[in-house]
């Protein structure tokens, strides 16, 4: 993306959608009730990266019973703001997952490509159990069948930046959720 200036950077941040402390809210709420549903059990988090990074890093915290973090890369490749329907994995999981109950933890379910492909994955190789948490969703966008088991906000189909998601690799450094001035 090219960004010729901080005045342009900051131009293209069209509006707040969620603030930090909305987010910190529901983050925490979310902790609880993982941290009440799994107790004792052996949680695996799994990061889907990029996209995810600051929310895991928020979410983990908000946890509040053993749980252990892994990543995995899921580059999903768009042109510009559009999705190009090419999912690839290019990092995985380094451990054996058959003894863990594995939350996959996302940023955003849009068409629903990424997860269904990596659901379909992690689910071949015998979890105790496997569910899926995102910080948005975006119903509208559709096009693979595919529904968390939490979503924390269901957000209208705008493209949006911050608090982990990008937009050219820029603004997942934004502490909110923001809509793009496309
Ligand atoms: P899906 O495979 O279409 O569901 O897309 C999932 C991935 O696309 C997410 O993990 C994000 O990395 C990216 N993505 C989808 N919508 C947005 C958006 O509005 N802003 C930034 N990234 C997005
Ligand atoms: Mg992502």
């Amino acid at each position: 993306m090219d960004i010729k200036s901080i005045e342009d950077f900051h131009s293209k941040i069209k509006r707040i959608i969620i603030s930090e402390q909305e987010i910190a809210q529901a983050v925490k709420e979310a902790g609880e009730t993982i941290s009440r549903s799994y107790d004792g059990r052996p949680i695996l988090l799994v990061s889907i990266l990029k996209g995810s990074f600051v929310f895991l890093s928020d979410l983990c915290r908000a946890i509040t019973v053993p749980c252990e973090v892994g990543f995995m890369c899921a580059k999903s490749y768009y042109e510009g703001t559009v999705s190009t329907g090419v999912v690839k994995i290019t990092m995985d999981l380094e451990q054996d997952i058959s003894n863990y109950h594995v939350i996959i933890v996302e940023d955003i379910i849009d068409t629903g490509r990424t997860l269904n492909d990596v659901v379909k994955m992690l689910k071949a190789r015998n979890p105790l159990s496997l569910r899926v948490v995102t910080l948005l969703d975006k119903p509208s966008r559709r096009i693979v069948d595919f529904k968390a088991d939490m979503a924390l906000f269901t957000i209208p189909d705008h493209f949006i930046i911050g608090y982990g998601l990008d937009c050219g690799e820029y603004y997942r450094n934004l502490p909110y959720i923001a809509e793009f001035a496309e």
